[in-house]
């Protein structure tokens, strides 16, 4: 069984999407293991992006990803990483296909609704960066 951290941006929480997306992943077999609604400080969010430290674009992106509250979970099951990002879609909303939550509510590169980890080293980074042994539940 594998875990990946998904993230619903401001963006998203701004659009009233939550549940839409919520849906998309119970919908398609996945489990959440947690959850919770926080606002990162920019230091937190500049920790949490390190990687995209040197990209043009990290001043930005840290901005908005403190610019209002987010949901963070942790999703469980066969392949979630993958099946996440399927979801989800292209990072680029123009590239993304049909019937993504990229495609249907993202506005920009920047703000597109919603993160997940891209591969298993960085979702076990990005889950311990939000969630402690306690908050996760495998059902
Ligand atoms: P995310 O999957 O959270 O990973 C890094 C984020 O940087 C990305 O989604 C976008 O929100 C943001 N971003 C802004 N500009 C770019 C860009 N040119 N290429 C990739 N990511 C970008």
């Amino acid at each position: 069984m594998e875990r990946t951290l998904s993230i619903i941006k401001p963006d998203g929480v701004e659009k009233n999407v939550i549940g839409e997306v919520i849906k998309r992943f119970e919908t398609n077999g996945i489990k959440i293991a947690a959850m919770k609604m926080i606002h990162l400080s920019k230091s937190q969010a500049q920790g949490f992006y390190a990687v995209h430290k040197e990209r043009p674009f990290f001043d930005s992106l840290t901005d908005f990803m403190t610019s209002g509250p987010i949901v963070v979970m942790v999703l469980e099951g066969k392949d979630v990483i993958a099946k996440n990002r399927k979801l989800m879609g292209a990072t680029n909303f123009k590239e993304a296909e049909e019937g993504t939550i990229r495609k249907d509510y993202a506005t920009d590169i920047e703000k597109n609704v919603v993160h997940g980890s891209d591969a298993p080293e960085t979702a076990a980074f990005e889950i311990g960066y939000f969630f402690n042994d306690l908050e996760l539940h495998s059902r």
